[in-house]
């Protein structure tokens, strides 16, 4: 049996990470959780989102997995250390890659990042980029209208343009050169974003860089899948999965064989 790669979100926002980890690693199984019932967790309190960070990554392991990929900035930012304290398999998230990915490609260190309320009151990506580099400009903004928007499948909407032009039209007066989707669900949005923003800020998402590191980890690890057959990935989502699949399947559909993939509504908390 097939050790899979267990990928976590509050909801589908996750999925843009799985879709780079299926470009990049066609053979690994993943099972993936989203958490769309209690979406988002942005406004949520820290203690709250490690609770039920925990509860998922407890569901997940009956999957024998052989790493967790927490693909929740807010839930990265609270609950990383506190999951990898109580696992013996790697467990990464997505603030790091991100940061990483930034440093790597902006040219004047003027960075803005955009994430839950959470993901920014928490500073871990200022953390994360000064660790990297002490004389970075970070100019942060939480945009807590984004993550409902996304989990309704409201990608491109009047309603949804206003949302983007209104939480960071003002971001376009910092000279930034960068700007770092610090949340997993605003991939989604990237055409509005960069509509803002305009061509000369260059748009970071996390997924990109996680699936490297994944890939990495695995490799060090000598767990890297070499079966020939295609995996069958599986879902599953703690609330009504209508919405949520219809996203997926939009998502990944031309990407991956979607086909079978199991839904299942586990009962949690
Ligand atoms: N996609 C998540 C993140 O990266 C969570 C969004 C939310 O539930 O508020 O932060």
């Amino acid at each position: 049996m097939q050790q899979p790669i267990a990928i976590l979100d509050s909801g589908v926002g996750g999925l843009t990470v799985a879709r780079e980890v299926m470009r990049q690693l066609p053979r690994e199984k993943i099972i993936y959780f989203g958490d769309t019932e209690r979406t988002p967790y942005g406004p949520r309190p820290a203690e709250e989102v490690v609770r039920f960070t925990r509860e998922i990554v407890d569901y997940l392991v009956q999957f024998g997995p052989k790493m967790i990929v927490i693909a929740c900035n807010t839930a990265t930012a609270v609950a990383l250390e506190d999951i990898r304290s109580r696992l013996n398999i790697p467990v990464i998230g997505v603030i790091n890659p991100g940061a990483r990915a930034a440093i790597g490609r902006s040219t004047t260190g003027q960075i803005g990042v955009i994430g839950t309320e959470g993901t920014i009151r928490s500073g871990a990506y200022e953390q994360a980029l000064r660790q990297l580099n002490p004389h970075v400009r970070v100019i942060s903004e939480a945009c807590p209208l984004f993550v409902p928007l996304v989990e309704q499948g409201n990608f491109r909407s009047n309603e949804t343009r206003e949302a983007v032009y209104q939480s960071i039209g003002h971001m376009r007066s910092y000279s930034l050169d960068t700007l770092i989707l610090g949340c997993t669900h605003y991939p989604f949005l990237v055409d509005l974003i960069s509509e803002v923003m305009g061509p000369q800020v260059m748009l970071i998402s996390s997924a990109d860089e996680t699936a490297r590191e994944i890939s990495a980890i695995l490799h060090n690890e000598g767990k890297l899948s070499r079966g020939d057959e295609l995996p069958v990935h599986q879902f599953f989502c703690s609330g009504q999965p209508t919405m949520f699949k219809s996203i997926a399947q939009q998502w990944l559909g031309e990407q991956i064989e979607l086909t079978p993939v199991v839904w299942q509504v586990p009962k949690i908390g």
